[in-house]
């Protein structure tokens, strides 16, 4: 199966797919009756790799390398960030990397959002050579490392053998000139894992936690012979936040992997991220119901966000990052289990 092939088909898998797990649901924030803030004045700017931007949300990875269809979904992405100001990544470079042809998809990324903060993204397979060609490739402010094991792994034509990912990762670190986020696709991380990555230098860690997308079930939509067990496999993303926040001194946090509302980022940035990120409910509305449709939803969530910060009686996102919030269910359980109270 050609590489082009494999990208068309997970786009179609994920915005087929319906989230089956709502891992936020066992975050509950505990009500102000006393509240004495004010709409108007509910800031919802966000701090981020020294930058300031008017939301905390990031379009996540997702595309490109894979002919006209994932150029014009750029395209369409690559307008919606220019439009709100947001940061957008990529999907993986390396398509343009091993057949330098397919690097339009990507480059129109920065024709069409010229002003944008805008993220270069690979694989921990790459080298510190297929990084910097990756960040000139978009002239990226940043650049993600995926950790995707997991997906190889239920991947019929997937790596095997990932025996130099940390080493190359530290190489990309050491000789980047943008600052370099690491990130999971959707299985989430430990408090282990993060703490390892913020020793290699990271500047931020993308939890990208299950919950939303979930490539094992895509993986094995495309397969003849089901791996099923990986179907449930993972770290949920509060879970993922809150093993984060655990460590004595956290890495800066991106919080992704099921964000599909304004709630969904509200209670993120309580559970300490900085930032969050949508790929999977971003290409659903856009493949189903249109750009203008993705505009009018993101502006909905921009108002839904000072709602949730207005009936939490703070005025900003430092303000809501200590936000009260109690935690049920499996995710309490878990917590307890690991010893994060
Ligand atoms: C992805 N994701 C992804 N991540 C990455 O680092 N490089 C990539 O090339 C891709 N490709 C990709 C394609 C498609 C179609 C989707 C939906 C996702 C993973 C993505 O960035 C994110 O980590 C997960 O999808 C979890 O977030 P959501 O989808 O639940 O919001």
């Amino acid at each position: 199966m050609s590489r082009e092939q494999r990208k068309m088909d997970h786009i179609f898998e994920a915005v087929n797919q319906e989230q089956t797990h709502y891992p936020f649901e066992d975050i509950t924030f505990i009500h102000q009756a006393l509240a004495t803030s004010n709409v108007q004045t509910c800031s919802l700017e966000a701090t981020f790799l020294g930058h300031s931007f008017p939301m905390p949300l990031l379009i996540n990875a997702m595309t490109g390398g894979g002919g006209i269809q994932t150029l014009q979904i750029n395209e369409q992405l690559a307008e919606v960030a220019q439009l709100y100001s947001i940061p957008m990544a990529v999907g993986s470079q390396m398509a343009a990397i091993k057949d330098p042809s397919q690097a339009e998809t990507y480059k129109v990324i920065r024709q069409k959002a010229p002003s944008n903060f805008l993220i270069a993204n690979l694989g921990a397979e790459a080298t510190a050579e297929d990084a910097l060609s990756a960040v000139e490739m978009i002239e990226a402010n940043a650049l993600q490392i995926h950790f995707n094991h997991i997906q190889e792994l239920a991947m019929p034509e997937g790596d095997r053998n990932f025996s130099k990912r940390l080493h190359n990762l530290e190489s990309i670190v050491h000789k980047s000139p943008v600052p370099v986020i690491a990130k999971e696709v959707g299985f989430g991380m430990t408090r282990e894992s993060i703490a390892a990555l913020k020793e290699i230098g990271v500047a931020a860690v993308d939890v990208s936690g299950k919950g939303g997308t979930n490539f094992s079930r895509i993986e094995n939509a495309r397969r003849n012979q089901p791996m099923s067990f990986f179907n449930n496999w993972g770290i949920s993303t509060p879970i993922a936040l809150a093993e984060a926040t655990s460590l004595k001194e956290p890495p800066v946090l991106i919080a992704s992997g099921g964000i599909t509302s304004s709630f969904d980022v509200a209670k993120s940035i309580a559970l300490g991220a900085s930032m969050t990120a949508m790929s999977g409910k971003l290409i659903q509305l856009l493949v189903n119901d249109g750009l203008d449709y993705v505009i009018s939803y993101l502006q909905q969530l921009k108002t839904e966000l000072t709602y949730i910060l207005a009936a939490l009686n703070v005025s900003n996102l430092t303000q809501l990052q200590s936000a009260p919030f109690v935690i049920s269910g499996k995710t309490h359980h878990w917590l307890h289990e690991r010893g994060i109270e």
